[in-house]
C-alpha cells in the first residue's frame, strides 16, 4: 500500500471532506469562527497562475496573491511536486532536527540576498514570529539596549509584541500590544505626503534628521535596532526615496544599532530585483523575510551578518518551526523565481501597468499619485488632487465593485482618528509574478471602470458607504 493510499478513511471521504460543503456547514462555521469570514469560499487556484475559483466556480483575477504570498502563482507544479516527494518521507521534526530540505535552504538563502548575511534562522510561523526572532537577536547581541525604532504606519505582524511595532489602530486592535515602551516610532518618508513638507526633488533626505532626533530624544535607553520595511506594503505602498536607507543606514552604525529589513512583501521578485536590499544596494544587518519564499507554505526566516552571535535552542524554537513539508515548497519556489526570472518579469509588466496608471491619471483625477516598483504597485485615491484629501470611501466601493467582476484588490492599513476608520485610500495591485499579460490589462480595465464609476458617487452615497464601512470594521 503506497504512502497515499488512506488506510482508515476511504478516498472517497477523503476527497468528499475537502470538496463538499453545504450551506448548513457554511452558516454553522461562520456563526462560531472567532475571527470574521470573507463572503467568498475560495476553493481552487489554476495552476501557476493569478487565477482563483470560488466555490460557485466564479474565477477571480488576484491582485494581491493571497497577502502578497503567492509569488509564484496559486498550486505551481514544482511546490506540488517538491511537497509531495518531501511527505513521502517526512512531514514533522521536532525543532532542532536538521533535516534535508532544511540544510539545502539554510545554505540557499544567504547565495540571493546582499551583503554579508550568511546566517539563517527558520520558523513556519511567518513574518510576526520572523520579526520577534529579529528583535530577539539584536537584543542578544546588543546586551544592554531594548530599544527598537519603528516607522509610522509601519506593519510587522499581529503577535503582542509585533502589534506593538505596528500601526496602532485603536478601536480595531482593542489592544495596543505589548512591550509599548520598547518601540520609538519615527516618520516614514512618506514623499507624496512629506511628513515635514518638504518638496522630494530639493529636500535632501531631511527627514533623516528626524531619526536622528528619535535616537537621541525619543528613547530612554540603548537602541538595539532599527526595523524599517524599505518599501512600505500594508502602510499604502510607499517606498523609500533614493539615498534614504543609505543614511539610515549610517545613522544605524554611527549609533552602534543594527539595522533589520522587514522583506516580508518586497523579496522574491515582487519588486522588480530578488529584493529591495538589492533593489537599492543597500544591505541591512539582519534580513526578515517570508511570504513569497514558501510558495503558498508557511515560512518565515531570518538572515543575520555572519559576525553576530547566534541563538541557543531555548531563546529560539517552535513545535512546528521546522517543518520539512514548507523548507520543501521553499527550495522548489525559490528555483521558479529564478529560473523563470520572476524579477524581470515583475518590473517588465510592473512598467507597463504604472505607465497605463498614469495615463489614466490624466483623465481621473481622482488618481492622486501611482506608485511601484515592479509588481509594488499602489495608487492612491484623493478627492482633490491639490488637498490629497483621501477618497476613502470610493476606494472601499471600488474594492467591493471590481470583486463582483472577478477581480481582487484590497487597500492599506486605515488611520484610526476619534474611534473611526479613515484614509484608507490606496488601492494595492501586487498579483502573482506570474501572472499574464492579459489578466493584468483585464485587472487594470476593471479598475478604470469601476474608477471612473466611483468617482460619479454623489455625498449620500459616500455617506452611506462610511456608515457600512465602520459597522464591517469597529467590533459589534
Ligand atoms: C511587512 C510585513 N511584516 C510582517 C508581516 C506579518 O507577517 P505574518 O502575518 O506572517 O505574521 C506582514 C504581513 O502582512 C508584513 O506585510
Amino acid at each position: 500500500m503506497g504512502p497515499f493510499q488512506p488506510q482508515v478513511l476511504s478516498p472517497e471521504e477523503i476527497r468528499a471532506l475537502l470538496t463538499e460543503v453545504s450551506n448548513q456547514e457554511v452558516e454553522q462555521a461562520r456563526a462560531h469562527s472567532l475571527v470574521p469570514l470573507k463572503r467568498e469560499i475560495l476553493y481552487e487556484g489554476v495552476p501557476a497562475s493569478a487565477v482563483v475559483r470560488d466555490t460557485s466556480g466564479k474565477e477571480y483575477i488576484d491582485c494581491t496573491s493571497q497577502a502578497w504570498t503567492l509569488s509564484v502563482g496559486y498550486c505551481h507544479p514544482d511546490v506540488l511536486a517538491a511537497v509531495v516527494e518531501q511527505m513521502r518521507h517526512l512531514t514533522h521534526v521536532r525543532y532542532g532536527y536538521p533535516t534535508i530540505p532544511r540544510i539545502k535552504l539554510i545554505n540557499r538563502l544567504p547565495q540571493l540576498f546582499p551583503g554579508d548575511l550568511k546566517k539563517v534562522v527558520l520558523n513556519n510561523q511567518g513574518g510576526g514570529t520572523s520579526i520577534e526572532a529579529a528583535i530577539k537577536l539584536a537584543l542578544v547581541n546588543r546586551p544592554g539596549a531594548s530599544t527598537f525604532l519603528v516607522s509610522h504606519r509601519g506593519y510587522h505582524g499581529s503577535t503582542l509584541v509585533t502589534l506593538a511595532a505596528s500601526h496602532y489602530m485603536p478601536g480595531l486592535a482593542r489592544f495596543p500590544g505589548w512591550g509599548l515602551d520598547h518601540f520609538v516610532k519615527f516618520p516614514y518618508p512618506y514623499c507624496y505626503r512629506c511628513p515635514i513638507h518638504r518638496e522630494p526633488r530639493t529636500c535632501g533626505l531631511a527627514c533623516l534628521e528626524l531619526v536622528e532626533r528619535a535616537i537621541r530624544y525619543g528613547a530612554n535607553t540603548p537602541v538595539a535596532g532599527l526595523i524599517i520595511e524599505p518599501m512600505q506594503g500594508a502602510g499604502g505602498q510607499v517606498p523609500t526615496p533614493p539615498g534614504y536607507l543609505a543614511g539610515l543606514k549610517e545613522i544605524c552604525h554611527r549609533h552602534n544599532i543594527l539595522l533589520i529589513y522587514d522583506e516580508a512583501q518586497t523579496a522574491f521578485g515582487r519588486v522588480g530585483a530578488m529584493s529591495a536590499a538589492e533593489y537599492y544596494g543597500v544591505a541591512p544587518d539582519i534580513l526578515v523575510l517570508t511570504k513569497g519564499l514558501g510558495g503558498g507554505f508557511p515560512i518565515g526566516a531570518v538572515l543575520a551578518r555572519e559576525d553576530l552571535k547566534g541563538f541557543t535552542l531555548v531563546e529560539e524554537h517552535t513545535t512546528f518551526g521546522a517543518n520539512p513539508v514548507a523548507f520543501a515548497a521553499a527550495l522548489a519556489s525559490i528555483e521558479v523565481v529564478l529560473r523563470e526570472d520572476l524579477p524581470a518579469r515583475a518590473r517588465r509588466l510592473g512598467e507597463r501597468a504604472t505607465a497605463r496608471l498614469r495615463q489614466m491619471q490624466e483623465d481621473i483625477p481622482l488618481i492622486g499619485d501611482v506608485r511601484g516598483p515592479g509588481l509594488f504597485i499602489g495608487v492612491e485615491l484623493v478627492e482633490d488632487q491639490e488637498t490629497k484629501t483621501p477618497a476613502t470611501e470610493r476606494a472601499a466601493a471600488l474594492v467591493e465593485m471590481a470583486m463582483e467582476q472577478g477581480v481582487i484588490f484590497d487597500l492599506d492599513m486605515p488611520d484610526v482618528v476619534k474611534g473611526l476608520p479613515t484614509r484608507r485610500n490606496v488601492v494595492k495591485i501586487k498579483p502573482p509574478l506570474v501572472i499574464t499579460e492579459e489578466q493584468l490589462d483585464r485587472a487594470l480595465d476593471v479598475l478604470e471602470g469601476t474608477l471612473k464609476q466611483v468617482a460619479q458617487f454623489p455625498p449620500e452615497m459616500l455617506q452611506m458607504i462610511r456608515q457600512q464601512m465602520v459597522k464591517e470594521a469597529m467590533p459589534s
